[in-house]
């Protein structure tokens, strides 16, 4: 119906009109039932641990990078999926598509993350949160103390013949600094890959971007040796003064996804299988990233991610 049709102007308050003041037109109702709706208690039940001696508990690190990979974490991992997938997603995909004249070229959610994304509101994870901190204390993995740490919500949804979005399957750092992801469906050749590179100019690992963009690797020519690497194997931009340069984005849009595993420039040394009821549980700051092989899955693969900002 058009907005013309409608008229809607203030009217004297008429309290004893049975029925909607809308004349000739058919509004349909809303069915309560239409709305996904679950108890305080149904919530909890939904985000409950295991006990810890079920869990199957590893802590452990790879070159520094500190990560927790925890099997049987959740006791009812399919009402917490059931849960999720009442969540609306943007269709990424179909935005980069429509969006080259309406936003730049980017999604309306801003997420450079592959695949799908459903934010998900802190109000209905009431337990979720408060599990993960507790069990990541006791494991004497995080530092933080509780009133200093806020969660974050929303899932990874990684289907079958999805896309890239500016080469978003090469390694990354997340913009949060921890990252938990529970997976709610089994994948067994999907997972997160952490990644390094070996600087012949001066026979070093790095792990991350920010150590080569630091005042010694400025120094010796690592800084320039990187920058250029990226831009000519991956097709990245540089800015700023060439003596200290920028690195900035891929941008060549969609193409096929690229089941990601390293190559002889990133050098793969940590992987996270993404099975179904565990949890990898990391540092967002080192080089990863999500391996999932797109042509060849059946199956979508779907995790909650819990970050601390
Ligand atoms: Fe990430």
């Amino acid at each position: 119906m058009s907005s013309e049709m409608m008229k809607y102007t203030p009217e004297e308050a008429q309290p004893h009109t049975k029925g909607p003041r809308t004349g000739k037109h058919y509004i349909p109702p809303v069915h309560i039932d239409d709305i996904p709706s679950f108890s305080f208690k149904e919530l909890l039940e939904m985000s409950r641990f295991n006990p810890i001696e079920r869990m199957d508990i590893h802590v452990d690190e790879r070159y520094g990078t500190k990560f927790m990979y925890i099997g049987n974490l959740l006791e009812n991992p399919l009402d917490l999926r059931n849960l999720m997938t009442k969540f609306p997603a943007e269709r990424k995909q179909d935005s980069a598509l429509e969006a080259g004249d309406l936003n730049n070229g980017k999604s309306f959610s801003g997420s450079k993350a592959p695949g799908m994304q459903q934010p998900i509101e802190r109000q209905l994870m009431p337990a979720f949160g408060n599990e993960l901190f507790f069990l990541a204390k006791r494991l004497n993995f995080l530092k933080f103390k509780r009133e200093a740490v806020t969660w974050k919500y929303f899932t990874n949804c990684f289907y079958p013949k999805m896309k890239s979005f500016n080469r978003n399957y090469l390694p990354h750092m997340d913009p949060f600094s921890y990252a938990a992801n529970v997976f709610l469906t089994e994948s067994e050749d999907s997972g997160t890959t952490f990644f390094r590179v070996h600087c012949p100019i001066d026979d070093k690992w790095y792990y991350n971007m920010n150590e080569f963009m630091s005042p010694s690797a400025t120094k010796s020519g690592a800084r320039r040796w990187y920058v250029d690497s990226i831009k000519e194997r991956y097709g990245y931009n540089e800015k700023g003064d060439p003596e200290q340069p920028i690195v900035q984005p891929i941008e060549v849009g969609v193409e096929d996804w690229v089941y990601y595993q390293g190559d002889d420039f990133y050098d793969g040394y940590l992987h996270l299988p993404a099975r179904f009821n565990t949890m990898s549980f990391y540092r967002g700051s080192r080089w990863h990233s999500a391996t999932f092989d797109a042509a060849s899955a059946k199956t979508t693969r779907y995790s909650l991610v819990g970050v601390i900002e």
